[in-house]
């Protein structure tokens, strides 16, 4: 069963409070679609998926799941599963009656249900844990319970609140590859919350990047990575973060410390320029950078350091000690531009491609 999802103008204001958690968010999510909603803490990314889910009333705008107008719905009418951070499965019951329990709720008959439950725990690589207690699992074991019993549902979406974010680094790598290969399968409409930019830039068709209850930018993850709308997206999508320094344009180029970096096409004055650690080079050439400290990451380091007062970062591989002043390289294709009041992107310079629609 699949069904396309759509947010007209949807907003959120708690009782008691005058500032909007959610502010007006149009959002339209294809049959099958895997949509992650990403943004840093108390932007509003819960609130939002509680009131798809029917777990919090909406203060306006409509929810649609498929074709039909769900605000007013109760959560166990709108046919949707909901796969939470804490996974909430019942200490007192095996596995198997966990996954049971939502379709024994429906009424669903038994040969349905042990069909379902056996299909799901082979899919999950249940089968040996089913007789289990909820206690007796590991975390990612769990995890894996709150998925089969979202998927025994078979429901129109998926809703995902940070399911992964009570287990390890690398049980979260794996189960994060493991949810997108059975959402892949299953071909089952997903909107999954995440503050973690890696696992949002790892499972999304398309990202939903939130601040303050407000959408910043919707797109591909490769799209909103190379084209990042604003400051906010610049800074938040991407690690090591993007550096964004005050620069100025002066007769047709962006000047920073003095430097022509990149020829644009705008008025000269004050600008934000956005430059990303990886699109720039330690060479013998180019722009001064006072060493200031070194992250060794194993296959490549980190290279912290100062251009005038303000801190750049540039990835290198070499091994060479780095001390003092180094010069950075920088293509002026690489060169993000923002407005320095709004924060919002300027298309001025020579800037990379556009990731073509699907
Ligand atoms: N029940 C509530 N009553 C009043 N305000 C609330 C309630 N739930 C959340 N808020 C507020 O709404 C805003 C958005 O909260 P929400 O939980 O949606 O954020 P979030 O993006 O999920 O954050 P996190 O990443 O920390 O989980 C926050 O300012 C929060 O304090
Ligand atoms: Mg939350």
């Amino acid at each position: 069963m699949m069904a396309h999802l759509s947010l007209t103008n949807v907003g959120k204001t708690y009782g008691g409070s005058t500032q909007p958690a959610v502010a007006g968010v149009d959002i339209e999510i294809a049959d099958g679609e895997f949509i992650v909603l990403v943004g840093p803490s108390g932007c509003g990314k819960s609130t939002l998926l509680r009131m798809v889910a029917g777990l919090e009333t909406v203060t306006r705008g409509d929810i649609r799941i498929g074709d039909t107008l769900v605000n007013r719905l109760d959560p166990a009418e709108r046919d949707i599963a909901m796969v939470f951070q804490n996974y909430a499965l019942y200490p007192h019951m095996t596995v198997r009656d966990n996954m049971a329990y939502g379709l024994k709720n429906r009424g669903e008959s038994k040969s349905v249900i042990e069909e379902r439950v056996a299909e799901a725990a082979r899919m999950l690589e249940l089968r040996p844990y089913l007789d289990r207690k909820p206690r007796a699992l590991s975390g990612g074991q769990r995890q894996r319970v709150a998925m089969g019993r979202a998927i025994v549902r078979q429901p129109a979406a998926f809703l995902f609140d940070e399911p992964l974010s009570n287990l390890d680094a690398k049980l979260r790598v794996s189960m994060r590859m493991e949810i997108r290969k059975l959402q892949k399968r299953l071909g089952t409409t997903s909107l999954y919350v995440t503050h973690d930019q890696l696992e949002a830039m790892t499972l999304a068709d398309r990202l939903v990047v939130l601040n303050g209850g407000a959408v910043e930018q919707i797109g591909a993850p490769l799209e909103v990575y190379r084209r990042p709308a604003s400051t906010f997206v610049a800074a938040f999508i991407g690690a090591p973060a993007m550096s964004l320094l005050d620069a100025r344009v002066d007769s047709g180029q962006v000047m920073l410390d003095g430097h022509a970096l990149a020829p644009v096409a705008h008025a000269p004055g004050p600008i934000t320029l956005g430059l990303r650690a990886e699109d720039l080079r330690i060479t013998d050439a180019g722009l001064p950078m006072r060493v200031d400290h070194v992250e060794e990451l194993g296959a490549q380091r980190i290279v912290h350091g100062m251009v005038g007062d303000q801190s750049l970062a540039v990835v290198d591989t070499g091994d060479a000690t780095l001390a003092g002043t180094v010069r950075i390289a920088v293509a002026p294709s690489k060169v993000h531009l923002f407005d320095s009041t709004t924060g919002r992107r300027i298309e001025a310079a020579a800037q990379p491609a556009p990731v073509p629609a699907e």
